[in-house]
């Protein structure tokens, strides 16, 4: 049977941890959204022509830790912004939402267009403070050469960029419970979403 868990929220909200810990504790799969935009935007970068790179977008490409770099972000919410490439993306996503044994989906436009339906709906956010220091922790471990100001830069251009979008813009569904983890820990983000996940199945 399906189930479908959908975490939208903006750039560097803890939606990937959260998400990955929802899915490792129900069971289910998980699908990084973001993902498929960072890799169309890495082969725009590399060259291509945006809406054939996501046309042509292969699953393998996805596993790829250059995708993670601020540059690749940018593009990635640059091509986001082509109606042609978002709906080259819709097939793919609503398929893995749809598996057996329940999905896990985050993104920015999960609970309003691709899963509209989806029984379990959440909004996470934090202050954009917080984001862009969490955001660059993560990339300092990941041994990046990043500066602080670089990636408050890249998180408050691309959450207005998100926004501001004619289509799929970035904003919480009628219907998702919100979830601000500026004041949590990790353990307490990811305790509050499995709660809310769990209110929905039963
Ligand atoms: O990890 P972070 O929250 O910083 O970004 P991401 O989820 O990897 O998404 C990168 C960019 O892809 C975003 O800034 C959006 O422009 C775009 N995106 C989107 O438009 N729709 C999605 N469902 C997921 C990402």
């Amino acid at each position: 049977m399906s189930f479908t868990v959908a975490i939208d929220g903006p750039a560097a909200a803890g939606k990937g941890t959260i998400s990955k810990a929802v899915a490792a504790h129900f069971g289910f799969a998980h699908l990084d959204t973001g993902l498929l935009y960072r890799a169309v935007g890495a082969k725009v970068i590399a060259g291509a022509e945006p809406i054939a790179a996501a046309e042509t977008l292969d699953p393998v490409e996805l596993e790829n830790d250059r995708l993670r770099t601020p540059e690749v972000a940018q593009a990635a919410s640059e091509v986001a912004v082509i109606p042609q490439v978002r709906d080259a993306l819709i097939a793919f996503q609503r398929t893995f939402a749809a598996r057996d044994g329940g999905a896990v989906l985050d993104g920015r436009d999960i609970g309003t267009v691709i899963c509209p339906d989806a029984p379990a709906k959440l909004f996470v956010t934090a202050s954009a403070e917080c984001r862009a220091e969490r955001r660059f922790q993560e990339l300092l471990g990941k041994g990046m050469d990043v500066s602080l100001e670089q990636v408050i830069a890249d998180v408050k251009e691309r959450d207005a960029r998100d926004r501001s979008r004619a289509t799929a813009p970035l904003l919480p569904a009628e219907d998702a419970v919100l979830l601000d983890t500026s004041d949590l820990t990790i353990d307490e983000a990811i305790a509050a979403a499995i709660n809310i996940v769990q209110n929905a199945r039963s």
